[in-house]
């Protein structure tokens, strides 16, 4: 018998989710994926580079040509300058330059911070590795964090604090302040930074995404992750990047070189050429604004009161004053009895709680959209007309 490293691991609710919605035929707005295609040229590009016989093994870091061109981005976006050759390395998508990093730095008996909700796959990865998770929780409604606890959180066990910003699945981003708050806690301790960037160009109303890389003094002890599944529309491409100071680098990439040895050929020298092209990527903030304003117009219209998300491509709806159900409740009826497929918030808390928020992925085609938001609609009328019925009638 196999002895279960973590028995608290269930199966991710995006399958469990996805898996249901399918069952029911319902709209899909769960699992974060976009619907909308890879550009033709990139898919070219990759055609391109198979057909000419980049189909082996790329060089475990990454080809160089891609580091190069990651390193020039960062540069002209952020003003850092990273060494492609020692401190950006490719990975196979974000999740695995996550589990690479947390599984070098976190040993027995280190404590790494989180803030709730936060995305699932940092907490087992911490506990895999003897860690304990310390939650911090943002604050509902704008998930504003609150450093005065994170402060008190801090011990001499603390090794990690991951952040990330935008947030899934808040849409919560990090200010100015934030980070300047970050800097004042960290200075004087050994504390290191994870700092996942994976939606750093979906971010919206003219702000600028505040990279770690902006902040040298936090830069030195950070590492930074990346996913091009993001930018690029192609989450099944699973190709992304971390970047962190030599000495980091090199720790992380003893664990990279015996978990995948090298991420994918062919895609790597595409996305490499592609990078050219900056518009691509510059474009982002503005194309999902107009999906984020869509999907929202739609809902006020309803009657839903929605708080709008400052980036990622998920929007989250509080359904309380609708309501008694729980998160997961409401998501389970939403799927069978209206056809539209959400994810429960409470899921992103580690206990669960029920926060009668639900989070969906607007990156979906405007078609797919309007189904959604008809069958809320639908839902909405029915939870209205359900609290009419139990509402005391008045001069009685
Ligand atoms: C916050 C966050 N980090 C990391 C990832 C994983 O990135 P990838 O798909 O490149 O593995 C995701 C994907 O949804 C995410 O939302």
């Amino acid at each position: 018998m196999i002895r279960s490293k973590d028995p608290n691991i269930k199966t991710s609710i995006f399958a469990v989710m996805s898996k249901t919605a399918k069952e029911y035929n319902a709209v899909n707005l769960s699992q974060g994926f976009p619907d909308f295609g890879v550009s033709e040229d990139l898919i070219s590009l990759v055609n391109k580079y198979m057909k000419a016989g980049f189909n082996q093994y790329a060089p475990m870091p990454g080809v160089p040509v891609l580091r190069e061109k990651i390193a020039e981005k960062i540069q002209k976006l952020y003003n850092y300058k990273y060494n492609p050759e020692t401190e950006i390395t490719v990975t196979a998508g974000g999740t695995q330059a996550l589990h690479s990093t947390i599984s070098t730095i976190i040993n027995e008996g280190d404590e790494a911070i989180i803030f709730e909700p936060a995305y699932d796959s940092y907490a087992p990865v911490v506990r895999l590795n003897g860690g304990r998770p310390v939650y911090v929780r943002l604050k509902y409604p704008d998930y504003a964090v609150d450093w005065d606890a994170v402060n008190q959180m801090i011990n001499s066990k603390t090794r990690l604090i991951i952040i990330n910003s935008p947030q899934n699945p808040s849409g919560k981003v990090f200010s100015e302040e934030d980070m300047l708050n970050l800097i004042r806690i960290v200075s004087g301790t050994k504390i290191l930074i994870l700092s996942d960037e994976v939606y750093e160009h979906i971010i919206f109303d003219g702000k600028t995404h505040n990279s770690i890389a902006k902040y040298p003094e936090l830069a030195e002890r950070s590492i930074l992750v990346f996913s091009f599944g993001k930018v690029y529309h192609a989450t099944g491409w699973k190709l992304g990047y971390f970047i962190a100071p030599e000495k980091i680098t090199e720790e992380i990439r003893k664990i990279h070189q015996f978990t995948v040895f090298a991420a994918n050929t062919p895609i790597q020298y595409a996305i490499a050429e592609y990078l050219n092209r900056e518009d691509e990527y510059l474009k982002l903030p503005e194309f999902y604004q107009k999906k984020r304003d869509f999907f929202n117009a739609m809902l006020r219209d309803i009657g839903f009161d929605v708080i709008p998300a400052g980036g990622t491509y998920f929007q989250t709806v509080n359904f309380s004053n609708l309501t008694d159900e729980t998160d997961f409740q409401l998501a389970e009826r939403l799927i069978k009895k209206f056809g539209v497929a959400a994810i429960p918030m409470s899921s992103f808390y580690h206990n669960e709680e029920n926060t009668k928020t639900l989070r969906f992925c607007f990156a979906k085609k405007d078609e797919v959209l309007e189904q959604a938001a008809e069958k809320l609609g639908n839902f909405y009328i029915q939870a209205k007309k359900q609290l009419d019925l139990f509402k005391k009638p008045e001069n009685h």
